[in-house]
């Protein structure tokens, strides 16, 4: 997934550190004026502060920082104060904030969130970083639920939110660690996950990113690079069980909070993973889950300046014999008969629709980029063809193919059909062609079904 890389070694570690090639950073500065002045909220738990990686995701944060992006930064203290836990042989009512804080616990719990703000403050000196810790955050007690007492588990009753945003005009970045005071002097141990969802709605940041040891949502194996929040929300109330609890608590507060005006997305990496920031930002590909309740993803006719990567990716396909090749010239001169399928900006996969003259039509050049195939994406792209080749009046839809029959036959729905089917002109450069591809009908007249894309 991360293909920013070639990879060498490092001599102090032995770790393979990724290189970062020059059309790499071609790549990052294409993202450069989206989100320069963009607020991110970036939540990272207390194992991943404990882990190798702490220092290059600082390192990530110090690019973000240069590229005036301002980060608000909440930490989490659940490994820390399992081993305080253990060391103390102190038995804990709660390691997250979410359940009824014991006294104990309590104290357990304030004295370790003061060692990891500290690292975190080093962490940040170390890298030149300006940092800032505020009492922003007022918390109260989150009380009694069903007749349990939660006793020091607290809540936020009210953020200072133009404190916080005068702070990042300065160029500093807050820090909220996960216990806050309350109006008459009580500290409360809250929970950073909600914490940072909540910082991340009232500031109303571009994006909610949760550090974690998990490489995102993933329920049965299956692991989506992205999700829409609705479907998110099918996922917690049918598949609650199946969710690494972990990764739960944060899809949970992200589900809550996300809004297109204010906070469109939420993205939980592996904060293990070297450049995890970074690669999910400005690599096309990214390397966790990603949540989204804006326009994120659409069909859209091409434009003249899609003609090349277009070509790009046709150029890998029709080497591996699923696509004709095509030149660059012939995408260009015809570029007005190709649909892109769009995710955040960069062009995933695309299609064409050809008119063959007497009614007939044929989509064509249909190709979804690797990583995201099996996403519905494809059919999503013929769907939508079927529809505009309805629309335009055509009235039977052909399509040929080498290598993916049984996805036109099986998936959606064309007839096999035997190549004399063809218009005549189309059936001569058929038969020139030599590919022997098989091919494909779907009726369009009145009745028969054809696509679902209103
Ligand atoms: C064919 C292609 C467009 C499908 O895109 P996609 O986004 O992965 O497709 P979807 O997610 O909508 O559909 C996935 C389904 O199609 C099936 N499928 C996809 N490609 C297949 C193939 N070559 N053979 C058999 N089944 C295939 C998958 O197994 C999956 O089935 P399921 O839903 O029962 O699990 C994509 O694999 C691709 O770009 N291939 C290379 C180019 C190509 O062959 N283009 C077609 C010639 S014009």
């Amino acid at each position: 997934m991360n293909e920013i890389s070639t990879s060498s070694n490092s001599p102090e570690s032995g770790r393979k550190i990724p290189m970062l090639k020059a059309s790499d950073l071609r790549a990052i500065l294409e993202y450069v004026p989206l989100y320069r002045n963009q607020t991110f909220v970036i939540a990272i738990d207390g194992s991943v502060i404990e882990c190798d990686n702490f220092s290059d995701i600082i390192t990530d944060i110090a690019v973000l920082r240069s590229l005036n992006i301002n980060v608000v930064l909440v930490h989490g203290i659940g490994r820390q104060l399992k081993d305080a836990g253990l060391r103390t042989g102190t038995e804990l009512s709660d390691v997250y904030g979410t359940n009824p804080v014991d006294d104990k616990t309590f104290a357990l719990a304030h004295d370790v969130s003061a060692q990891v703000l500290q690292t975190v403050r080093d962490a940040f000196a170390a890298h030149d970083l300006n940092c800032v810790t505020t009492n922003a955050i007022r918390a109260t007690e989150v009380g009694i639920i069903s007749g349990v007492d939660f006793k020091n588990a607290g809540r936020t009753e009210k953020i200072d939110f133009h404190s916080i945003n005068e702070l990042l005009k300065l160029g500093m970045i807050p820090v909220f660690s996960p216990i806050a005071t309350g109006r008459d002097g009580r500290i409360f141990r809250i929970n950073s996950d909600l914490l940072a969802a909540e910082l991340a709605a009232g500031l109303h940041a571009t994006k909610l990113i949760y550090l974690t040891e998990t490489s995102g949502l993933s329920v049965d194996g299956g692991k989506p690079v992205a999700i829409p929040v609705d479907k998110l929300q099918e996922m917690i109330s049918s598949n609650r069980d199946k969710i690494d609890p972990r990764v739960f608590s944060k899809v949970n507060c992200a589900a809550k909070i996300l809004d297109p005006a204010k906070t469109p997305r939420a993205h939980i990496l592996d904060g293990r993973r070297f450049a995890c920031l970074l690669t999910e930002l400005f690599d096309k590909v990214g390397c966790g889950t990603m949540i989204y309740c804006d326009e994120y993803q659409k069909i859209r006719p091409a434009l003249p300046d899609d003609a090349r990567t277009i070509w790009n990716i046709s150029e890998v396909s029709s080497k591996e014999q699923n696509l004709v090749e095509r030149t660059l010239e012939y995408i260009e001169k015809t570029i007005d008969r190709y649909f892109v399928y769009e995710v955040d900006g960069s062009i995933i996969g695309f299609v064409s629709l050809l008119d063959l003259g007497g009614g007939d039509a044929e989509l064509a050049s249909l190709h979804v980029q690797e990583f995201y195939r099996n996403n519905k994406v494809g059919s999503k792209l013929v769907d939508f063809v079927i529809m505009k080749a309805k629309k335009s009046g055509y009235k039977r839809l052909f399509t040929l193919s080498t290598k993916s029959a049984p996805f036109f036959k099986n998936v959606c729905h064309f007839d096999e059909v035997p190549s004399s089917t063809l218009p005549q002109k189309r059936l001569e450069k058929y038969v020139q062609s030599k590919r022997n591809s098989r091919v494909f009908l779907k009726n369009l007249q009145e009745g028969s079904e054809a696509g679902n894309i209103q």
